[in-house]
């Protein structure tokens, strides 16, 4: 059999995923893999197929962009490939973990570790400072960094001991980031991280996930309406009614300062 067509000589994929895991080459492993994925819900006619069979591969260290329409599914494939919600039907690989057949358990285990989170609203506590928010998740991570040194990356150093309400919409939600961040996960997943904020404060926090990004090594996709931001990724990924609708790839990521807003 031709070794391009694969067939029977494909090796299994436990086998594969070690192989690019331990190989020196610039080749950037492949960390989820989606195919044919769907989410259905409700029942009958009110049945809402919010994944339509999506296929999408995303890589170490990329930044992503994904852009749709209100209704997409953008929202349902982030929450999906974080495991707050699990598909209907289809292949959904994290490294060698199958997603799709996860207990609550090792979903729980895998949000924890593996997944940070970056939503609309920040969700601080109210009572706790800058740096016991982010604190409350290094004490119970596996290997964080220390909770200054997260706060640092966002450019918050200066704001350790001050409470939410002391600070401005856009340096909340760099606190959210450092606390997303600073237990390193693997994959950063952001559902519209400037969603409520003024332009030049959306560019502060885009700035400070870029930044994450590029120095954590950090794989991160961002939702956003804003197709301005596209120019920020290495890929852009156009959702519509339930799927990758189509994908581009950007030669070079042009710096947050320089997107034209
Ligand atoms: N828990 C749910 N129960 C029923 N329907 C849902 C649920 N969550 C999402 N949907 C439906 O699934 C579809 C996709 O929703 P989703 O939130 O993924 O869209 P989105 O692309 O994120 O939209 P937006 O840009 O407005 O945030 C929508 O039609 C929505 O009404
Ligand atoms: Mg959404």
């Amino acid at each position: 059999m031709n070794a391009l067509t694969g067939g029977e000589a494909t090796p299994n994929l436990l086998t594969m995923f070690a192989d690019v895991d331990s190989s020196s080459t610039s080749t950037r492993a492949e960390m989820f893999r989606v195919r044919g994925l769907t989410k259905t819900y409700g029942t009958s006619e009110a049945e809402v197929h919010a994944l339509a069979g999506v296929d999408l591969d995303l890589y170490e260290g990329e930044l992503v962009v994904l852009l749709g329409p209100s209704g997409s599914g953008k929202t349902t494939l982030l929450n999906n490939l974080g495991g707050l919600d699990v598909p209907t039907s289809g292949e959904l690989r994290y490294r060698d973990m199958d997603l799709t057949s996860a207990d609550e358990d090792f979903l729980t285990r895998y949000r924890r570790e593996s997944v940070g989170f970056i939503f609309q609203f920040y969700n601080l506590i109210p009572s706790l400072t800058a740096l016991e928010n982010v604190a409350l998740i290094t004490e119970i991570a596996r290997d964080p960094m220390p909770a200054e040194e997260a706060l640092e990356l966002v450019n918050l150093g200066e704001r350790l001991d001050h409470f939410p309400a002391q600070l401005s919409g856009g340096e909340q939600q760099r606190v959210a980031i450092a606390r997303a961040i600073a237990k390193r996960p693997e994959v950063l997943l952001c559902d519209e991280p400037t969603g409520a904020l003024d332009v030049r404060t959306g560019i502060v926090v885009l700035d400070a996930i870029e930044r994450v990004n590029r120095e954590l090594g950090t794989l991160t996709v961002i939702i956003t309406h804003n197709a301005i931001m596209a120019d920020m990724a290495d890929r852009v990924i156009h959702f519509s009614d339930g799927r990758v609708h189509h994908e581009r790839r950007n030669s070079k990521r042009a710096p947050v300062s320089a997107l034209n807003w």
